[in-house]
């Protein structure tokens, strides 16, 4: 018993002197590292933040050099996860249209006030590097649920509408440079909720619409280069409240709509190619297939890969 007490005690006392041992050597062992760390770690992690701020530094200095919109605008979206507030415009308005012109700014056009009459001809102007409004000059006439076209050049083309009283054929361009209005030659048929497309030659081919409460298949052709309008081959349905994309082929894709008494799922293309020979107003309309249910006020938008992508319908 005592023996096995005394070894007890003995090899009690050998493990608390190496409990000891192995304490100071771990002691001894984590100072040593401690300084390890000290000497090369944090002085290397030092140079590499320095060299990490330079970085960055370096990659600001040539942004704010080459000064692109593109560099700009993705350094403000990488801040910016959530929706921000603007400015306000200066005119209240729906029903009205947004085209961002090539210098930037964003033209907002025509539009009706609720309970205070449709069809507004003024046109507003936001400029991003200072989030600010400006009014720019009204156009000739007054027009809400019509269409704005920014053109190849960046000339802004306005077309059709409804004026308060009447759908209107006329048409006009704005000029960015001068912000001046020019009246042209008027759309062979008076159309609201209307589409305009530009086609890959800066033609821009206006579809259906509604006339005095009527859902039209007539579709027009604009020449951007005589500056006048030219009726094609009608669709095969009338539609208002429709979409139209143009496709990555060139054709056109004309989707939905109403045709005033009912909702539409037919789908159909504008092929500007049914000879050999390129001629927009020669084209041919055929249908492609329905969608799998009726939109009208839905929106229509071309992925990178093609696809076009419809979304949004009423209820119901
Ligand atoms: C547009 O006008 C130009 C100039 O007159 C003409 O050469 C061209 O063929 C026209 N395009 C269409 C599609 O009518
Ligand atoms: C762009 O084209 C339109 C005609 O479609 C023309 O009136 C306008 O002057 C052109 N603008 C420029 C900057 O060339
Ligand atoms: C394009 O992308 C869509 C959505 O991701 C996908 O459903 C479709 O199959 C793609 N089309 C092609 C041709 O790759």
């Amino acid at each position: 018993m005592d023996t096995n007490e005394n070894q007890t005690s003995n090899s009690g006392t050998i493990a608390r002197f190496l409990g000891r041992k192995k304490r100071s050597i771990w002691i001894i062992g984590g100072i040593a590292a401690f300084v390890v760390v000290a000497v090369i770690v944090i002085p290397t992690s030092i140079v590499l933040t320095k060299k990490k701020t330079a970085e960055i530094a370096s990659t600001t200095i040539s942004r704010e050099d080459s000064t692109t919109i593109s560099a700009e605008v993705s350094t403000v979206n990488a801040h910016f996860k959530n929706w921000v507030q603007t400015n306000n415009m200066k005119d209240s308005r729906k029903s009205h249209t947004a085209s961002v012109s090539k210098n930037g700014k964003v033209l907002v056009v025509g539009g009706y006030i609720e309970n205070s009459g449709y069809g507004v001809s003024s046109a507003e102007l936001y400029d991003l590097s200072t989030a600010t409004w400006t009014l720019t000059p009204p156009m000739n006439d007054k027009r809400c649920w019509h269409s704005a076209s920014l053109l190849l050049n960046g000339t802004v083309l306005v077309a059709g509408g409804y004026d308060g009283e009447k759908d209107v054929s006329s048409s006009e361009l704005y000029h960015p440079e001068t912000e001046i209005w020019e009246k042209i030659g008027n759309m062979n048929t008076q159309r609201s909720q209307h589409t305009a497309s530009v086609l890959s030659d800066g033609m821009v081919l206006v579809t259906g619409g509604d006339d005095a409460g009527i859902a039209l298949n007539s579709a027009e052709l604009y020449n951007s280069s005589t500056g006048t309008w030219t009726p094609i081959i009608n669709m095969n349905y009338a539609r208002k409240w429709h979409q139209a994309t143009t496709l990555k082929n060139g054709k056109l894709l004309v989707t939905g709509g109403s045709s005033g008494s009912e909702n539409l799922n037919t789908a159909e293309i504008y092929d500007p190619l049914s000879s050999e020979i390129y001629d927009p107003l020669t084209g041919i309309w055929y249908m492609s297939g329905d969608m799998n249910c009726a939109r009208f006020g839905h929106q229509s938008s071309v992925l990178p890969n093609g696809t076009v992508l419809i979304t949004g319908r009423p209820k119901g």
